[in-house]
C-alpha cells in the first residue's frame, strides 16, 4: 500500500516535471513570462553593470535558465540569477542541471531569506500557490501581505514581473452550448471534480447554465483532469485577483504600473468548444501579465 502511495506520487512528480521543464528546455516555450522577463532584463543590463534577478517559485529553475539562454556571452556574464523554492527535490535537481543559477530553499509565507535585494523579481504562477487551504478573503490578505514582503527585495527602479490567473470584473450568469457534447459533459464533469471553487452548473437541456467565474476556471484548469497531477490542480483556485486588485495592490506598494496585459483565448479555440454562449460576454482571459517599477 505504501509502495503503490510513493508510486503514485513519484509519477505525478514526475510529470509534473516535465510539463513544467521539457518545453522551456528544448526552447519552444512561448511563455509570455519569459519573453517579457528577456525585454525588461535586456533594457537593464543597456543601463547597468551588474542585473540581479531573483525567481520565486522558480521551480527546476527551467524558465530562469531559459531567459539567460537568450542573453549574449557578455550579457549573461554581468546577470547574477537566484532561484527561490519551496520544493527541496526539485530545487536539488536544478542545483544540478542549472549551474549558472544560484537556488535557495526557501517558504516566501514563512521569512523571506535575507539574500539581498533585485533589479528583477519574477513571479510566475506562483502567487496563486500562497495559502491554499484557506478560505478567499483569508488568502487573498495572505498574498497582499507576501507581496508586501517581497516588494522590499526589490531595489530602486527594479522591476517586479507577475504571470498568474485573472478573474474576470463581472461574473454574470451565461447559458452555453457546447459545439460538442463531449465538451459538455467535460463540463459536467469538471463541475463535481474541482474542488478549489464551487462552480456552477445547471443542466437545461442540452445547454449548461453557469457564470463567469466557473467557465475561466473551466477553460484554465479542465485539461489538467487527465493528468497525474490532477489531484493537486483540482485544489488550486487560479483567479484570485481581477485585474484591478493586482493593479490596487501596486498602488499600496507604492508601486508604478509598467505592464498589465491580460492574455485571452483566441476566438477560434472559443469558437471551436462553444456554439454560442449568451448572453454575449467579454472573452476571458487565461492570465494575466503584470510588471510595475519600485
Ligand atoms: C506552478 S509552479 C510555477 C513554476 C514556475 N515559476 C513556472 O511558472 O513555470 C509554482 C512553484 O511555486 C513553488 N511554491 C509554492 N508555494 C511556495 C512558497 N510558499 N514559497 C516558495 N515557493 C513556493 C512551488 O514549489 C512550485 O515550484
Amino acid at each position: 500500500m505504501a509502495n503503490k502511495l510513493i508510486k503514485t506520487i513519484d509519477r505525478w512528480k514526475e510529470s509534473y516535471f516535465d510539463y513544467l521543464t521539457k518545453r522551456l528546455d528544448s526552447g519552444e516555450s512561448k511563455n509570455i513570462a519569459v519573453l517579457e522577463t528577456i525585454k525588461v532584463l535586456k533594457k537593464k543590463l543597456v543601463q547597468q553593470n551588474i542585473v540581479k534577478i531573483l525567481d520565486i517559485g522558480c521551480f527546476s529553475g527551467a524558465m530562469l535558465n531559459r531567459i539567460l539562454n537568450s542573453l549574449s556571452k557578455d550579457e549573461r556574464s554581468r546577470v547574477k540569477a537566484v532561484g527561490l523554492d519551496l520544493d527541496r527535490e526539485v530545487v536539488s535537481r536544478g542545483a544540478d542541471k542549472y549551474q549558472d543559477i544560484v537556488f535557495v530553499y526557501g517558504h516566501i509565507e514563512k521569512t523571506l531569506p535575507l539574500i539581498g535585494q533585485f533589479d528583477i523579481i519574477l513571479l510566475s504562477n506562483i502567487l496563486h500557490e500562497i495559502a491554499p487551504s484557506s478560505k478567499l478573503s483569508e488568502r487573498k490578505k495572505r498574498i497582499r501581505e507576501v507581496f508586501r514582503d517581497i516588494t522590499n527585495l526589490l531595489a530602486k527602479n527594479g522591476n517586479v514581473i507577475i504571470l498568474d490567473g485573472c478573474k474576470p470584473t463581472f461574473n454574470k450568469t451565461i447559458t452555453i452550448s457546447f459545439s460538442d457534447d463531449r465538451d459538455k459533459s467535460l463540463f459536467v464533469e469538471f463541475s463535481k471534480k474541482y474542488q478549489a471553487l464551487k462552480i456552477k452548473c445547471v443542466e437545461v437541456g442540452n445547454k449548461i447554465e453557469t457564470d463567469q467565474i466557473s467557465l475561466t476556471a473551466f477553460l484554465t484548469k479542465s485539461r489538467y483532469m487527465k493528468e497525474d497531477y490532477w489531484e493537486n490542480e483540482s485544489l488550486q483556485l487560479y483567479q484570485y485577483f481581477s485585474e484591478k486588485e493586482f493593479i490596487d495592490m501596486f498602488e499600496k506598494n507604492n508601486l508604478k504600473l509598467k505592464t498589465s496585459a491580460p492574455q485571452y483565448f483566441s476566438q477560434d479555440q472559443l469558437d471551436s468548444l462553444f456554439k454560442s454562449i449568451k448572453p454575449k460576454i467579454k472573452t476571458p482571459a487565461k492570465n494575466i501579465l503584470l510588471i510595475a517599477e519600485k
